[in-house]
């Protein structure tokens, strides 16, 4: 689209993604600080408790809200993703199979089912049932229009410190935003470090853990770094922040081969 018409729809696009971002972050904060009060303390302690997403998306289902992505959605991660999206060679699987961790009312696993060429399984997991209902209508509704009808969304409740799956059972597990509030319940920095091992524990030797995070590389690497160590997990991270402003990272976790100890 190299034409001025062309180049002024692109630029249209990136301002109407913008705007979008802003407004979804103005919304989420209007919402905590008066689920919380006014400090930042306040904001911030309001984030990691569970009550507050319940009543979130309660508000959210009552006013219609069928989709509120944190920091960016399908369009912004596809590319960064995609890369990340194939099972091992020898896998007798047909499928890919992956895990949305804390996936709320966010696009991006609804998105990546409908239009993968490849059959993909992805189980999208949250503490918080409200979200999974109204994720689950929307897949409902729109299942028609899956490219590769062996693909499948899957939802289940789940604490991310807790995870009711095996060892081993996902490709790849995606991480945007959860971590984030974990890390601001009370014990958070413990619960954080929970929640990647168990991130690592569910995945399969050579998967990666994907996080989208605006938590500063300085601080968030050493929380990854110090779990990797025991799954022999290598970690790497691009800066995703857009030229507007907003400072995002995509942190890339894989895990490494099997311990024999
Ligand atoms: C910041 S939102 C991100 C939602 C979604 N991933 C997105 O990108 O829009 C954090 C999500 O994590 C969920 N959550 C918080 N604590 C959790 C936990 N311990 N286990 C699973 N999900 C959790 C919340 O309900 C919420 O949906």
């Amino acid at each position: 689209m190299n034409s001025p018409v062309g180049e002024m729809l692109v630029c249209t696009g990136r301002l109407l993604h913008v705007a979008r971002v802003l407004t979804c972050r103005a919304q989420m904060k209007r919402y905590l600080s008066s689920a919380s009060g006014s400090s930042n303390d306040d904001l911030a302690n309001a984030m990691g408790k569970r009550a507050t997403w319940e009543n979130f998306y309660k508000t959210q289902s009552e006013q219609g809200t069928k989709q509120f992505d944190w920091f960016v959605g399908y369009e912004e991660v596809v590319d960064l993703v995609s890369p990340y999206l194939h099972k091992p060679g020898k896998s007798h699987r047909s499928h890919l199979v992956a895990l949305d961790l804390g996936c709320g009312l966010s696009n991006v696993a609804l998105k990546m089912c409908l239009s993968s060429e490849e059959p993909m399984r992805i189980v999208c997991a949250d503490i918080v049932m409200t979200a999974l209902e109204t994720m689950r209508q929307q897949y409902q509704s729109t299942r028609g229009a899956v490219r590769n009808s062996e693909s499948q969304l899957l939802f289940t409740m789940a604490d991310a410190s807790q995870l009711p799956f095996r060892d081993r059972c996902f490709d790849v597990v995606l991480d945007k935003g959860t971590t984030d509030v974990v890390i601001r319940s009370s014990g958070g920095s413990d619960l954080a470090k929970t929640v990647v091992q168990e991130s690592l524990r569910v995945l399969r030797c050579g998967g990666h853990l994907l996080q989208f995070s605006d938590e500063d590389p300085d601080i968030r690497l050493t929380l990854l770094n110090d779990v990797a160590i025991r799954d022999r997990a290598t970690v790497t991270f691009k800066d995703i922040s857009t030229p507007h402003g907003m400072e995002y990272f995509m942190y890339v976790v894989q895990k490494g081969s099997e311990r024999t100890d």
